[in-house]
């Protein structure tokens, strides 16, 4: 059965645009069968990204920031245009996903995103923020990895904000991440979706925290 995370999707392309309509940001971003949520911007990261659009905790950062799972694109680019002197690295396992994203950027005129395969990412790279709408399909254990691996590279002073359905679990992952040290705020709920704040420095006899 084809995913929206296989690494080189079997259907045929047939690319579309899917427009993307926020507070801070009108633009038609270049989408493709494959691709997660190929036909319409997924409500998770609608909320996601309209949350971000009046935060000024999430405008004008610097240094490298993460679009962990990019699709087709509407994070990385959304992030890029509010953080133009910063890096943000777009990264997917599905190539598809990583060309769409890289030509979206392309048309919109932002120079810094750079796509990129995980193993792709330097190991001295860390994230001063971490956008993501995770790939919950992928099942519990690798979620829980994929996260790990990542959240690991969070900076002291960045923030990982998460969007995650209620009913595909974001309060147990909510806690999970509590357990592994992290500190989680649920800063908003909206359409079923919870938006969580990723922090270091939580519960430090939590497993994993240092
Ligand atoms: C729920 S989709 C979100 C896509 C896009 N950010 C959006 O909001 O439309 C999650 C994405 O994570 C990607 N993904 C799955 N496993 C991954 C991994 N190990 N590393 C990076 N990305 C992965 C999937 O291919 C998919 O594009």
């Amino acid at each position: 059965m084809p995913h929206y995370f296989d690494e080189v999707p079997d259907v045929a392309s047939r690319p579309g645009t899917i427009r993307l309509r926020l507070a801070d940001l009108a633009a038609d971003l270049v989408s493709d069968r494959g691709v997660f949520s190929a036909t319409r911007l997924d409500p998770g990261t609608a909320a996601l990204l309209e949350a971000g659009a009046s935060a000024t905790s999430e405008h004008d950062l610097e240094g490298n920031l993460l679009d962990l799972g990019c699709g087709y694109g509407p994070v990385a680019c959304t992030v890029a245009h509010r953080n133009p002197r910063a890096t943000v690295w777009a990264l997917d396992v599905n190539r598809r996903a990583l060309e769409l994203t890289g030509r979206n950027a392309l048309r919109l005129g932002l120079t810094n995103v750079v796509t990129s395969t995980p193993e792709e990412v330097p190991q001295a790279v860390f994230f001063e923020g971490i956008w993501s709408n995770p790939p919950i399909r992928i099942g519990k254990p690798a979620l829980q990895e994929l996260l790990r691996t990542w959240l690991d590279r969070l900076a002291d002073t960045g923030t990982a904000r998460l969007v995650v359905a209620r009913n595909l679990g974001a309060d147990s992952l909510a806690g999970w991440l509590e357990l592994q040290g992290f500190r989680v705020d649920r800063y908003a709920s909206k359409r079923g979706y919870r938006l969580l704040a990723v922090r270091n420095g939580g519960n430090p006899a939590a497993v994993g925290a240092s």
